[in-house]
C-alpha cells in the first residue's frame, strides 16, 4: 500500500475531493448491503466476532493451511471490520485526510484499513505475540500491552484477543492493552469496532496521541509495533520505537523482538519479475533459487531490538533533521555487472521465538528498489540526490529521522 505523494516537510495534505467521493463510495456499497441483508446489530456482532476467531484458529493452528483459505478468512474479517468502520460515520476529512507528520507519514484510515488483509504479516505476528503474551502470563498474574499507531482495526491485536475471549484462554483480569493512534478517524473507527467485538474489558485505554511523545503511566511488559513500509521507509517505527522502548520493564519485550535491514545489489528483471513468472503468490516460501543466487548481498544496513534502541546515538544536523548512523559496508568487489545492478533494501522482522515475517511475506518486507544509488555507473541525469559510487568503496549509512524517514549512504 503505497502513501500519495508525500513531502519532506511538516505538511498537510487532502486527496482530491473527486476521488475522495469514490473511495468513500466503496464503505457505503459494503454498509448498503449490510442493511440489504437486515441483520441486527447482535447478528452482524456474532458475523464480526467469528471472522476474527476464524482468522486466529487457521493463524495459531499448527498444521499446514491453504492460501487460499487463508486468504478468504482474512478477507472475510476485511468485510466484517469494514462494516463497524462505517458504522463510525468518520467524516470525509476523518476517512481519508492523510498527511507528513515530524516522524513519518500519517495514513488515513481509507488506505490503512487494508492491513488486516496482509495475512502472513498479520500470521508472524499474532503467533509471536500469542508465545510472548503465554510466557509472560506464566509468571505474572497480569500485563500491559501498548500498541502505538494501531490504525483503525489494531489487526495485530484485536483478532487475538477475539481468540483468546472465545476459547476462554486468558480473560480480561489478565491482558491490559493501551492502543495509541494519532488519526482521529482512526480513534473513532478502534472504538466502534471494540464495542462491536465486547472486547472493551481488555482494552485499559485508546489514546488519540502522537506515539513519538506519548508517555504511558504505567511499565510496559510488551510493545507492539509495526509502522513501517518497505525498505524501511516513509512510517516512523524507529523514531516510535525509540521513544516508547524506555518505558519497558526491565523485562519487558518489544514485538517485533528484533529487525534486520538489509541492503542487495540485484539486477531488477531478475529480483522482481523473471523471480515470480511461475508462482501464484509472492512469498518467502515462492522465492527462486537461481534469482536468489543472483543477487550480490552487501549485508545488514541496520539492526532493530530492544538493546540496540536505549543505544542508539542520535546526530542532529545543522538544518535540525536527526539522523542515526547505521552500518558502514564496504562495496563489493569483482563483479561484473555491477554497473547494471540496483540498490534494494528489505527487512527481516522476528516477531518472537522463531516466528517472524521473512522477504516478500508482506508489503512491509519487501524489498524496495532504490533508484538513487549506483556502483560502477553513472546517472543519465545527475541529480544532488543521486549517490555514486565505485566498487571497494566504504560506504556509511545513515537513517534519517525526519517526516520522510530512510536511508542516506555517505562516502568515506
Ligand atoms: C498502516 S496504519 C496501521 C498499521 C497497524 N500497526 C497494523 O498493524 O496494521 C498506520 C497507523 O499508524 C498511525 N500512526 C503513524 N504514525 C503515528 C504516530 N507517530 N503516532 C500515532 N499514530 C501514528 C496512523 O495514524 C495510522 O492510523
Amino acid at each position: 500500500m503505497e502513501a500519495h505523494n508525500s513531502q519532506p516537510t511538516v505538511s498537510l495534505q487532502y486527496v482530491d475531493p473527486q476521488v475522495d467521493e469514490l473511495l468513500k463510495h466503496s464503505i457505503r456499497t459494503q454498509l448498503e448491503s449490510l442493511l440489504k441483508a437486515k441483520l441486527t446489530t447482535g447478528q452482524r456482532q456474532l458475523l464480526l466476532k467469528k471472522s476474527f476467531v476464524d482468522a486466529m484458529t487457521l493463524v495459531l493452528s499448527n498444521t499446514q493451511v491453504e492460501h487460499l483459505q487463508l486468504v478468504n478468512t482474512f478477507e472475510a474479517m476485511y468485510d466484517q471490520a469494514v462494516q463497524s468502520m462505517a458504522l463510525a460515520q468518520l467524516s470525509q476529512e476523518q476517512l481519508t485526510r492523510q498527511y507528513v507528520s515530524a516522524s513519518g507519514l500519517i495514513m488515513s484510515p481509507h488506505n490503512c484499513k487494508h492491513t488486516i488483509k496482509d495475512v502472513y504479516r498479520i500470521k508472524g505476528y499474532a503467533r509471536g505475540i500469542d508465545l510472548a503474551i503465554q510466557s509472560k502470563l506464566k509468571h505474572s498474574p497480569s500485563i500491559t500491552i501498548l500498541y502505538p499507531a494501531c490504525g483503525p482495526f489494531a489487526p495485530l491485536l484485536l483478532p487475538l484477543l477475539s481468540y483468546y475471549k472465545d476459547s476462554n484462554t486468558f480473560t480480561s483480569q489478565q491482558i491490559n492493552v493501551i492502543l495509541v493512534d494519532v488519526h482521529p478517524g482512526a480513534i473513532l473507527s478502534l472504538q466502534q469496532l471494540i464495542k462491536d467485538l465486547q472486547l472493551d474489558d481488555f482494552i485499559l485505554r485508546i489514546e488519540a496521541a502522537d506515539a513519538t511523545e506519548y508517555e504511558p503511566a504505567e511499565s510496559i511488559d510488551l510493545l507492539v509495533l509495526e509502522a513501517m513500509q518497505h525498505g524501511f521507509t516513509k512510517e516512523g517505527q524507529l523514531s516510535i520505537a525509540k521513544h516508547l522502548v524506555k518505558f519497558l520493564n526491565i523485562d519487558g519485550w518489544m514485538i517485533p523482538q528484533n529487525v534486520s535491514v538489509r541492503g542487495m545489489m540485484v539486477i531488477g528483471e531478475t529480483e522482481f519479475n523473471q523471480q515470480w513468472k511461475e508462482v501464484e503468490y509472492s512469498h518467502s516460501l515462492n522465492t527462486n533459487t537461481s534469482a536468489q543466487q543472483d543477487r550480490v548481498e552487501l549485508g545488514e544496513i541496520l539492526n532493530i531490538n530492544k538493546s540496540t534502541l536505549l543505544n542508539m546515538q542520535e546526530l542532529e544536523l545543522q538544518d535540525g533533521v536527526k539522523v542515526i548512523p547505521a552500518s558502514k559496508i564496504k562495496l563489493p568487489t569483482g563483479v561484473k555487472d555491477m554497473g547494471e545492478r540496483i540498490l534494494a533494501i528489505y527487512a527481516h522482522i522476528d516477531t518472537f521465538a522463531d516466528e517472524g515475517v521473512e522477504q516478500y511475506d508482506s508489503g512491509v518486507t519487501h524489498p524496495r528498489p532504490d533508484m538513487t544509488f549506483y556502483i560502477d555507473a553513472k546517472p543519465r541525469d545527475v541529480e544532488h540526490t543521486h549517490f555514486v559510487a565505485s566498487s571497494g568503496d566504504m560506504v556509511q549509512f545513515y537513517y534519517q529521522l525526519s517526516g520522510l524517514p530512510g536511508f542516506v549512504p555517505v562516502k568515506l
